[in-house]
C-alpha cells in the first residue's frame, strides 16, 4: 500500500476501535462526534485562557502618580517641594591639604557584627569609599602616616562612645580632627530608657530618646545638602520608636531633618532629628543622627555629611548615567507579549522620561527567532516595534535563547549570523557594539568562544553581566575588560520575566513601591554613577511594570536628590565607566567552583580539578628548579605542561598571560579523566614578589598550598646577576655586580631594572607578609633553600607531609649526591644519576668582600623582619640568616 494512504488507514482503525464494527450503529457515530467536539472545546479553552487574563488585567496597569511635594504614590507632600540646590557652603575651617591624597573614613563600631556598623560599611563599599573599621578599645589606631592624615572623616556608630572616651584618647582624636580639618558623624544609640530633655555631655544639646515620629522633612536651608534635596514631607510614621531628637541650645547648630511626634502625649512641636554642629565652638564639625541608616533618607544625608565634613576630600559627584535594556524583545510566551497598545505606551513613557532624563532611550535586545510568535494582536505589537525602529537603540541578543557556554564557536557564529541577517532584513541597526548573553552565560566565567564570535560577527565592544565577581551582594558587582570587550556591571530593578502583574508581585505591591521610593532601586541609582538595568519584554506588556517602575523612580530621584541623570548609548556608557574606574579594567578571575551559579554557566567539560592544588612561587635562584624536578618525580604529583615561551614555568598570575583568561591557564594541565595523578602543581618563581599575584591566586585557587624557598638574599642577588650574564644580558655584561647593586635612582633605566631584579625579591619579609594578607599561614610552607641543597630527602619528606600527599614517596631511594655536579641528582640507574642542566649550580667567582658587606647592611632591616616573622610562624631560623645578622 502506498505511503499516502496511511493516515486514512489510521483513521479507519481508530473509528473501528471506538465504534467496534464496520456496521456501526448511528449512536456510536454520535459518540465519536461528541468526543471530537469536546477535544476542540478543550483546545480552544487552553488557547484562550491567557488571553482572558490578559484582557482582564490589562485594563488596570499601575500608573506612576508620584508628585514631588504632592500627594503622590510616594506619600510625600509639603511646602519644601521647590527646594533649591545647595552646593556645600564653605565651612569655617581651613582646608589645608595635610591629608593623604585618597583619605579613608575611620569607622568606630560597637562590635564586628553590629547592625549599624554593617550598614555603614555596606554604604561605603557601594560608593567605593575606602574605610577602616575599628572596634573601640583602649587605644586609638594610628591616625597619621609620615605626618599626613589618613582619614577624611570619622564615624561613631554609637556617639556615646565618643563622649565617653578617656581624656587622653579624646584629646588625641580631637586634636587630629582640628589639625587636619576633619569632621565627625555620630549616630545616637537605641536606649532602653526614655529620657526627656537630658543634657549631652559637653555639647549645647538636649536629647529626648525613644521617640515615635511621623511626617519627616528636611530643612531646605542648610549647607549640608548637596546630593540630597529637600523633597517634601514623608507623610506618616517612620521606622520604629527608637528615635532620638535634639533640642539645640546654640545658634551655630543647624537642624538638618525634623519630624513630629506621632504620640500626642509628648508634644506636638516639631523635633530635630538630624543636626549639624558647624564646629564653631570647639573647631570640630559634627553631624549627629537621631536614628540609624535603616531610614533611606539618612543614607543620602550620610553621604552628604561625609563630603561636607571632609571638605570635599571624600568626593560626591552628582552625574548619574542610566540605561535600561529590554532584553529578548521578541521572547515571551503567547499571552504576555506586547500589543500595539503596549508599544504606544512604551513610546509615550519614553517621551515622558526624555523630559526628565536627557537622552533617555530604551535599549532593545532582539532574538529574531521569536518574532511573530504571539497572538495576532501581539504579532501586531512586534510589527509596530519594528515600525518604530528609529525611536529606540537596538542590540543583537542571541538568535535563539540558548546559553552560549553550551555552544562551540562555530555554533555561536551561526546563531549570531542568523540574528544579524534578521536585523538586516528588518532595517534594525547592527552597529551598537553592544550585546548580552542569555542568563549571562559565557560572559563570566568567560567562555572564550563567545568573545571570539561576538567580535567576529557583531564587533561587540561592550557587554554587561550581573555575575562579576558574583551575583550577590549586588553592591559589590563591578566591571572588567577582557579581550578589549568592556564588561559593565548589570543591575536588576526588581522586574523579571515572570513579574508581569502588580497584584501578583512577590511579597505584594509594597515591595516594589518601597524599592522605588527610597529602597533598593532608588539607592542603586544614588550609589552607582553608571547603571545599566535589565528588563524583559513581558515587563512592558501586561501591567507594563517597567514603565511604572522607571517613571516612578526617576521622579523620586529628581524629587529627593540633586543628581543629574542622563542616558547615553552603551559604548559611551562603558567608556565613562572605565574612565571613572580605571582600576577595575583588570579582571580578577575567580574560582567558578566556588559559586553555584557560576558552575551552572560554565561549560560542562570544564572542571576545577584541572587547576593546580599547589604552587611553588619562588623566588628565583633559591633552588626552585631542583624542587620542581624532585616534586615531579613523585607518582602522585603532576607538573604543568611546558610553555613554548617560558619553558617549565607558566607565569600566569604575574604578567600579560593573566589576561588570556583561565581557559588558557587550564590548558597547561591535563583533563582530570586523562590523568591518575591527583596533585597538579606549577612552579613560577616570579610569583613571589609580584604585587598583584597573591590577590589573583587567592581569587582563583583559594585552597591552594604555596611553597616558598629562601636562601641568603645576598647570595640570591649574586646568583641572579650571574644568571643574567650567562643569558648574555647586555646590562649585566656591561656593568659589574658592584655597579648594579649600588646603582642610584638616576642610573640608566636598564641598570635600575637589573638592580631591582637583583635586590627586591630578597626583601623576603615584605613579600611573605603580602602573601599572608591573602592566605592563612597554614597554607604556606617556607623551605630553607640551603637545606634543600644539602639534605633534599629531609626537605621532600617534610613537604609531602605539608601537602598531605599519598602515597608517601621514599626519596632516599631516588636522590643521590653527585660528586661531579656537587649537588643531589635524580637516580636513574644503579650508578647513574640525572642532574639539573648547566644553568643550575653554575660556577662563578665568589662575591668580593666589599659587596658582601654592602649587601649585609642593605638587607639588615629586611632580615631582622624575616627573623621575627619566621619565629612568629614557628619556623627554625636558618643558619645563613643568623650569619647575615651577625
Ligand atoms: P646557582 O646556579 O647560582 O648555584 P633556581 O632553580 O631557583 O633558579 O635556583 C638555582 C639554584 O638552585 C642554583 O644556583 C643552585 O645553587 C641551587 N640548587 C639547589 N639544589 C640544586 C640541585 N640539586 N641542583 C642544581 N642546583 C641546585
Amino acid at each position: 500500500m502506498p505511503l499516502v494512504c496511511r493516515p486514512w488507514r489510521l483513521w479507519h482503525r481508530a473509528t473501528r476501535f471506538i465504534i467496534g464494527s464496520r456496521k456501526a450503529s448511528w449512536r456510536r457515530y454520535i459518540l465519536l462526534a461528541a468526543f471530537v467536539v469536546i477535544l476542540i472545546i478543550i483546545y480552544l479553552l487552553i488557547e484562550s485562557y491567557p488571553r482572558s487574563i490578559m484582557s482582564l488585567v490589562r485594563n488596570h496597569p499601575p500608573e506612576s502618580v508620584f508628585r514631588c511635594g504632592g500627594d503622590g504614590g510616594g506619600k510625600v507632600r509639603g511646602p519644601t517641594g521647590n527646594a533649591t540646590f545647595h552646593p556645600h557652603l564653605p565651612p569655617p575651617r581651613s582646608p589645608e591639604n595635610k591629608l593623604r591624597d585618597d583619605p579613608k573614613v575611620l569607622v568606630f563600631t560597637e562590635t564586628q557584627y553590629s547592625k549599624t556598623g554593617k550598614d555603614i560599611a555596606n554604604i561605603l563599599v557601594a560608593n567605593r569609599i575606602n574605610y577602616k573599621t575599628e572596634v573601640l578599645g583602649r587605644s586609638l589606631p594610628g591616625l597619621t602616616n609620615l605626618s599626613r592624615g589618613k582619614y577624611g572623616a570619622v564615624i561613631f556608630e554609637n556617639f556615646d562612645r565618643y563622649l565617653q572616651l578617656d581624656p587622653w584618647n579624646r584629646e588625641l582624636l580631637d586634636k587630629y580632627l582640628k589639625d587636619y580639618s576633619v569632621g565627625m558623624v555620630g549616630f545616637m544609640p537605641v536606649r532602653e530608657d526614655t529620657r526627656v530633655g537630658t543634657k549631652m555631655k559637653g555639647l549645647p544639646l538636649y536629647i529626648h530618646t525613644n521617640m515615635a515620629l511621623k511626617n519627616v522633612s528636611l530643612n531646605s536651608d542648610n549647607p549640608l545638602l548637596h546630593l540630597t534635596r529637600a523633597g517634601g514631607t514623608i507623610v506618616g510614621p517612620v521606622l520604629n520608636s527608637d528615635w532620638t531628637t535634639f533640642t539645640i541650645e546654640d545658634p551655630t547648630y543647624i537642624p538638618i531633618e525634623w519630624a513630629y511626634p506621632s504620640l500626642t502625649d509628648f508634644s506636638e512641636e516639631r523635633q530635630n532629628t538630624v543636626v549639624l554642629d558647624q564646629g564653631q565652638l570647639d573647631g570640630i564639625p559634627r553631624v549627629l543622627f537621631g536614628a540609624n541608616l535603616e531610614f533611606w533618607l539618612h543614607r543620602l544625608l550620610f553621604l552628604d555629611a561625609l563630603s561636607y565634613l571632609s571638605l570635599g576630600r571624600i568626593p560626591l559627584a552628582l552625574d548619574r548615567y542610566i540605561l535600561v535594556d529590554i532584553d529578548d524583545i521578541f521572547v515571551a510566551r503567547k499571552g504576555i507579549r506586547m500589543t500595539t497598545d503596549d508599544v504606544m505606551a512604551l513610546l509615550e513613557s519614553q517621551r515622558r522620561l526624555q523630559e526628565m532624563v536627557p537622552g533617555w532611550r530604551f535599549n532593545l535586545g532582539f532574538s529574531g527567532k521569536y518574532y511573530q510568535r504571539g497572538y495576532p494582536e501581539e504579532n501586531d505589537g512586534d510589527k509596530m516595534l519594528l515600525d518604530h525602529v528609529e525611536d529606540f537603540w537596538w542590540f543583537g541578543h542571541m538568535w535563539g535563547h540558548t546559553q552560549p557556554h553550551e555552544l562551540t564557536q562555530d555554533e555561536l557564529e551561526i546563531q549570531m549570523q542568523l540574528n544579524k541577517e534578521f536585523a538586516i532584513n528588518h532595517d534594525i541597526p547592527t552597529d551598537s557594539g553592544y550585546s548580552i548573553a542569555p542568563h549571562h552565560s559565557g560572559v563570566y566565567p568567560v567562555h572564550e568562544p563567545l568573545y571570539t564570535a561576538w567580535k567576529k560577527v557583531w564587533n561587540v565592544r561592550v557587554t554587561s553581566s550581573e555575575e562579576y565577581p558574583h551575583l550577590y551582594p549586588a553592591r559589590l558587582r563591578r566591571g572588567f575588560i577582557h579581550r578589549n570587550i568592556m564588561v559593565l556591571p548589570r543591575l536588576t530593578c526588581g522586574l523579571f520575566t515572570h513579574t508581569v502583574f502588580i497584584d501578583k508581585y512577590p511579597g505584594g505591591r509594597k515591595v516594589l513601591d518601597d524599592s522605588i521610593h527610597g529602597g533598593e532601586l532608588f539607592q542603586s541609582i544614588v550609589y552607582n554613577p553608571i547603571s545599566i538595568y535589565m528588563t524583559h519584554l513581558s515587563n512592558y506588556g501586561n501591567d507594563r511594570l517597567a514603565l511604572y517602575t522607571f517613571e516612578s523612580v526617576v521622579k523620586f530621584v529628581k524629587c529627593w536628590t540633586n543628581l543629574k541623570l542622563q542616558t547615553v548609548p552603551p559604548l559611551q556608557l562603558a567608556e565613562q565607566y572605565f574612565h571613572r574606574f580605571p582600576d577595575e579594567a583588570d579582571p580578577i578571575w575567580g574560582n567558578p567552583c566556588a559559586d553555584h551559579r557560576h558552575m551552572q554557566i560554565w561549560a560542562k567539560e570544564k572542571s576545577c580539578d584541572q587547576l593546580p592544588k599547589f604552587l611553588v612561587i619562588g623566588p628565583q635562584k633559591t633552588g626552585t628548579t631542583a624542587l620542581y624536578t624532585f616534586l615531579a618525580m613523585h607518582p602522585a604529583i603532576l607538573a604543568n605542561y611546558p610553555s613554548p615561551e617560558t619553558f617549565e614555568e607558566v607565569q600566569f598570575f604575574n604578567g600579560k598571560n593573566y589576561y588570556k583568561g583561565i581557559d588558557w591557564y587550564m590548558k597547561f594541565f591535563p583533563v582530570p579523566a586523562n590523568s591518575s595523578a591527583k596533585f597538579l602543581f606549577e612552579k613560577s618563581a616570579t610569583y613571589f614578589e609580584g604585587d598583584v599575584v597573591p590577590r589573583r591566586v587567592r581569587a582563583l585557587l583559594p585552597a591552594a598550598k604555596l611553597v616558598i624557598t629562601i636562601i641568603s638574599p645576598s647570595k640570591r642577588a649574586y646568583s641572579w646577576y650571574h644568571h643574567m650574564r650567562a643569558h648574555s644580558d647586555h646590562t649585566a655584561l656591561l656593568y659589574s655586580f658592584h655597579q648594579v647593586i649600588t646603582a642610584s635612582d638616576t642610573a640608566p633605566r636598564a641598570v635600575r631594572s637589573l638592580r631591582n631584579k637583583c635586590l627586591v625579591p630578597g626583601m623576603y619579609a615584605r613579600h611573605i607578609e603580602r602573601w599572608l594578607n591573602h592566605f592563612p599561614s597554614s597554607q604556606i610552607n617556607i623551605i630553607d633553600g640551603e637545606e634543600l641543597r644539602s639534605d633534599p630527602v629531609y626537605v621532600m619528606n617534610d613537604l609531602q607531609r605539608f601537602l598531605g600527599i599519598q602515597p608517601f614517596y621514599n626519596y632516599t631511594e631516588h636522590l643521590r649526591f653527585d660528586k661531579r655536579k656537587g649537588f643531589f641528582c635524580q637516580v636513574v640507574g644503579e650508578d647513574r644519576t640525572k642532574c639539573l642542566g648547566r644553568g643550575k649550580g653554575r660556577i662563578y667567582p665568589s662575591m668580593n668582600e666589599s659587596d658582601v658587606k654592602y649587601l649585609k647592611e642593605f638587607y639588615q632591616p629586611y632580615n631582622i623582619a624575616l627573623e621575627k616573622l619566621l619565629t612568629k610562624l614557628d619556623y627554625p631560623v636558618p643558619s645563613w640568616l643568623e650569619e647575615d645578622l651577625q
